[in-house]
């Protein structure tokens, strides 16, 4: 499975890259929010620094909602650097844009899905990921990590090569979790790879190895 980190923030970006676990990177405009990034000449700065840092996938996000506007822009992003993965939302021009980039060989990643039906669609138009938003759907108490285990099963049954990126994920937990019901990905903010260290009985059991060494010598 592949982790990508989901911030736009440049330092958790680095923190996460030096443990050499790091695959990829997902942003959005919330999190370029957050950052203060704003104006179009900003924006494709900060993407082309993260992109910089991490060889692997950068997903940068379209603003525009309508086929055209979305088409131009995700050029535009995937000029920024080779790295690139155009974020389109699923929506009805979203899927027809993806089908596009399809065609002319840019990479996308298909966000903000909620169902499996919406999965088929991103999978159909050739999307090199799909995203469906875990913490989202809890938040709403349904389950997501039951669609996370649909829709592996659905890809898998019928052969589709988009992959699923299980994102908005909130605990180390999650990310388990998502591995273990077939997500190729999971995208979460640095806290939750940090969890994922923490055991009481790793820590107890260093503790120990270092005092008896200490004991014999000194
Ligand atoms: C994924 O690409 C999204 O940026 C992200 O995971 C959304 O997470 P949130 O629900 O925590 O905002």
């Amino acid at each position: 499975m592949k982790f990508f980190i989901d911030t736009a923030n440049l330092n958790d970006i680095r923190e996460a890259a030096e443990l050499g676990i790091l695959d990829g990177v997902t942003t959005n405009p919330s999190l370029m929010a957050k950052e203060g990034i704003s104006g179009q000449s900003n924006i494709e700065k900060h993407y082309k620094a993260i992109c910089e840092i991490v060889p692997g996938d950068v997903s940068a996000e379209v603003i525009a909602t309508d086929f055209k506007g979305m088409v131009e822009e995700g050029k535009r992003l995937a000029e920024l650097a080779d790295n690139i993965v155009v974020k389109v939302p699923m929506i009805k021009e979203g899927v027809k844009a993806i089908s596009h980039f399809t065609e002319i060989g840019i990479p996308t990643n298909c966000t903000l899905v909620f169902s499996a039906a919406q999965a088929i669609l991103a999978a159909k138009a050739g999307a090199t990921y799909v995203s469906p938003f875990i913490g989202r759907i809890d938040d709403t108490n349904w389950d997501g990590m039951k669609l996370i285990k649909h829709i592996a099963e659905i890809y898998a049954i019928q052969g589709y090569e988009t992959e699923i990126l299980a994102a908005s994920i909130r605990s180390s937990r999650q990310i388990s979790d998502a591995a273990r019901n077939g997500a190729d990905v999971v995208t979460c903010p640095l806290s939750s790879i940090m969890g994922m260290f923490n055991h009481p009985l790793t820590d107890i059991g260093l503790e120990k190895f270092l005092a008896d060494y200490r004991k014999l010598n000194g």
